[in-house]
């Protein structure tokens, strides 16, 4: 799939945990991860062919964002694609709100334009959505996309661009085992039938599906994914272990095929890297194919667990 003049990746890698200090108990996630290891993160994913990243002013408040721009920064520029957010409800009460949180994010980044530049979350689309147009004018931002929004909106936001020549080129929105609801509000199909590149994210749920937690090993102690997700840990059980059981047969682990089940949707899955091997997961995902049987068990597993995991961003769509 293309957006524009680039080829995007299979899997686009993401950066919120970026924005948490990266000391244990210290954050949103409560990742512990340390500069130099996500340098190996990054290095790893560039010699594979993975090179879009996801990130957002509101991660860590900019923290993310440098981050990121210091360690791409031995790459040149057409090396690499950046993805980051205009967050209405940050909006500064400035003339050019929009531009001004652009501006800002490109000298956080080290860069002087965004490959695909988002409207984080649906406030007032008929007022956020033309002050893009300027800016695609510019060449500040090359693509658009639409995150959070409904189809209702993303469909104004689409009519808006289209009459100053551009359009909505992506849409983020999560999407994971757990929740499909894009899927049941008809934007998965929307997207198909227009080309438009649909972003998952959050396939993982922040590492409750990853296997790698369970109520005996919750996730980490303080942060707000272990507010979120640690009570449901023991009604998540039945799908990690569905997850984990389809993994051992494929010498793979859970995550993987969770990565894999998104990839079989036909979406771009959007995952939150923090370690070296969490880059090896996703090769292994890619080269995974699940056959339809498995997708349907999977899928009837989730459903039996009926755990609600939209969350406080996200309005019914
Ligand atoms: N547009 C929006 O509103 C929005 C909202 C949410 C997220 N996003 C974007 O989407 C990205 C993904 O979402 P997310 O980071 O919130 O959650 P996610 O991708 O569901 O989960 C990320 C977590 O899963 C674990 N993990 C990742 N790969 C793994 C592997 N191969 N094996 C085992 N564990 C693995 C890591 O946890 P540990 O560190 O504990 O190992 C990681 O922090 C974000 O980083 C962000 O760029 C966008």
């Amino acid at each position: 799939m293309t957006i524009g003049k680039f080829e995007l990746p299979s899997i686009v890698l993401g950066t919120w945990a970026w924005g948490d200090s990266g000391e244990l108990g210290n954050g949103y996630f409560g990742s512990n991860f340390s500069e130099e290891g996500l340098k190996e993160v990054v290095d790893k994913a560039h010699t594979g062919g993975l090179s879009l990243w996801d990130t957002a002013v509101v991660y860590g408040m900019g923290r993310s964002e440098e981050l990121l721009g210091d360690l791409l920064n031995h790459y040149s520029r057409e090396k690499y694609q950046l993805s980051t957010k205009f967050t209405p409800q940050a909006a500064s009460g400035s003339e050019h709100p929009v531009r001004d949180m652009l501006d800002q994010s490109l000298a956080r980044l080290g860069t002087d334009y965004i490959d695909i530049y988002w409207i984080h979350n649906p406030a007032d689309v008929t007022r956020w959505t033309p002050q893009l147009i300027p800016l695609l004018e510019s060449g500040k931002i090359k693509h658009v996309g639409i995150s959070n929004h409904n189809l209702s909106e993303i469909k104004i936001a689409n009519k808006i661009l289209s009459k100053a020549g551009f359009h909505v080129e992506a849409v983020q929105n999560h999407y994971s085992l757990l929740y499909r609801k894009p899927e049941d509000a008809g934007i998965l199909d929307y997207c198909r039938s227009q080309g438009i590149p649909f972003f998952a994210y959050m396939v993982l749920e922040q590492g409750a599906l990853s296997g790698k937690y369970s109520h005996e090993n919750p996730l980490p102690e303080g942060s707000n994914r272990a507010l979120v997700y640690n009570s449901k840990l023991p009604q998540l059980k039945m799908v990690t272990d569905k997850l984990s059981s389809i993994g051992r047969s494929k010498n793979a682990t859970a995550s993987d095929v969770a990565v894999a089940w998104s990839l079989a949707k036909g979406v771009v899955p959007s995952i939150g890297v923090t370690r070296p091997s969490h880059i090896d997961g996703l090769f292994q995902a890619s080269g995974m194919k699940l056959s339809t049987n498995e997708i349907e068990e999977l899928e009837a597993i989730a459903n039996a667990a009926n755990v609600d995991t939209r969350r406080w961003w996200e309005k019914e769509i």
